[in-house]
């Protein structure tokens, strides 16, 4: 276990990010009650996300991270579940099949409520008031009422991520993400897009590879494989009384889990190494993440990886990079030499994000060819170092929203205002997800073909 650590052991440190809640017994009140509640998911759970990590940290396999930039209460709803996890499930098998590698799903999903923000006040009208930190905190309506930090509302954070848990796992155990219904994962308005087509003829193929081999007498009755997937969530583990509440020790082993959600990471504002979130993060033995962003200094990332995976282990610690269209090629290979010089076993992840996010007319929006400039730069410099380019991490729907400019369906800036719904950054719609999935695997598969290249001189 880490050196004088315990779940409590962040609040003797400097924190950020994290607001003052008026009614401090309240607080407590309800931080004990959390620790008296089932936890949402178990150790076991989030050993088998490291093992499937520790494949992607050694090359043969590619992450898949996205969801909400922040999850709602307002937004809770079967509907808005299931889009999003066909919308997923269509990303992971276009990438799947294209590089040929097994895809690690993770949502960022039943438990994203608790935004960081760039500043503590919110201007409206010459009004200010607190920023909106995420559902879990305080309310998105600009009135001083709704953002007073309110405990009460990490209750419902819990039982809506329950909830929603409850059918991702129904979904992804129970036949809806059954490889037979590869057709049927297409949302409507999808349908009639260019990504649509390009989807459909990559599902007839899998449906032809299906049939083939039902006739050698593989199905999806007698292969598990087939009919189920491993779903695992993730958030930012910024609230950390709440996640304080729902750490736990695993009977098997004796260790200390989060068990909140399978995966966590560390913002790209709460990463330093004295501070609290870095020393929660070192006592819990799940896989984590690590947001990394254009002010981290290579020696302070390895300090850091010193700090959160001190044994080396692979599948431990994934970093999330998110520079910039801009920064990326400025930025990333000085953390990639120092990383390979120290021998450090990571997952790099590209973040194409939160480095590109503009504001036009009065909306925070991302120009879609900004995220694939940064993603396909994340490619390149992986192949020029040598490196696994690992995976990608996205804020998605599976809406039919307009938030992020461009894509193959040309979202201009004139249509943000017709359906802009987040609660807070700009998503890929189900659309532009797509569109970007088809681009990786692209770049995945050209990969691939230049390794065996060089295998078979
Ligand atoms: C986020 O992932 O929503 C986020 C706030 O990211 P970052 O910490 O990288 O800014
Ligand atoms: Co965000």
């Amino acid at each position: 276990m880490a050196q004088n650590w315990t779940p409590s052991s962040w609040r003797q440190k400097p924190i950020q990010q994290v607001p003052e809640f008026p009614d401090k017994a309240a607080l407590a009140a309800t931080e004990a009650q959390l620790a008296t509640f089932p936890p949402l998911v178990f150790a076991g759970e989030a050993r088998r996300l490291k093992k499937q990590l520790a494949s992607v940290a050694e090359g043969n396999a590619f992450l898949l991270q996205g969801g909400d930039c922040a999850e709602s209460f307002v937004e809770h709803g079967a509907d808005n579940i299931r889009d999003f996890f066909r919308s997923f499930l269509q990303m992971a098998v276009v990438l799947t099949y294209g590089a040929q590698l097994p895809v690690v799903k993770v949502g960022r999903i039943a438990g994203q409520f608790a935004k960081p923000r760039s500043s503590n006040i919110e201007v409206q009208g010459g009004v200010e008031l607190p920023s909106y930190r995420g559902d879990i905190i305080n309310g998105i309506e600009f009135s001083p009422e709704s953002r007073i930090p309110d405990p009460e509302r990490q209750m419902m954070a819990y039982r809506q991520s329950a909830a929603t848990l409850n059918l991702l796992r129904a979904f992804a155990m129970g036949g809806y993400a059954n490889l037979e219904n590869v057709h049927r994962w297409m949302l409507g308005f999808v349908k009639d897009s260019p990504q649509g087509e390009r989807y459909r003829k990559l599902a007839d193929r899998i449906s032809e590879t299906m049939d083939f081999m039902k006739a050698i007498g593989i199905t999806a009755e007698n292969q598990p494989s087939l009919r189920e997937t491993d779903f695992f969530t993730s958030h930012e583990a910024l609230l950390l009384g709440y996640e304080e509440a729902f750490t736990r020790v695993d009977s098997t082993s004796g260790d200390w889990y989060a068990t909140s959600g399978h995966m966590l990471w560390i913002g790209d504002r709460t990463r330093q190494l004295d501070h609290a979130h870095v020393e929660y993060f070192r006592g819990i033995k799940n896989p984590i993440g690590l947001k990394c962003g254009p002010s981290l200094q290579a020696d302070n990332l390895i300090e850091l990886i010193d700090a959160l995976n001190p044994a080396n282990e692979a599948g431990r610690l994934t970093l999330i990079c998110r520079f910039g269209h801009d920064k990326v090629a400025e930025n990333l290979p000085k953390l990639i030499r120092a990383v390979e010089r120290e021998g450090k076993k990571v997952v790099w992840s590209c973040d194409p994000m939160h480095g590109n996010t503009i504001t036009l007319n009065n909306y925070k929006t991302r120009p879609f060819d900004r995220i694939l400039s940064e993603v396909e730069s994340f490619f390149q410099i992986h192949r020029a170092e040598g490196t696994h380019p690992g995976g990608i991490h996205i804020e998605m729907t599976g809406k039919d929203v307009t938030e992020c400019t461009g894509g193959a369906r040309a979202v201009s800036a004139g249509d943000l205002q017709d359906r802009y719904h987040t609660h807070c950054d700009p998503r890929l719609n189900a659309d532009q997800a797509l569109e970007l999935a088809f681009l990786l695997a692209e770049r995945m598969k050209s990969g691939r073909d230049e390794k065996r290249m060089v295998v078979n001189g």
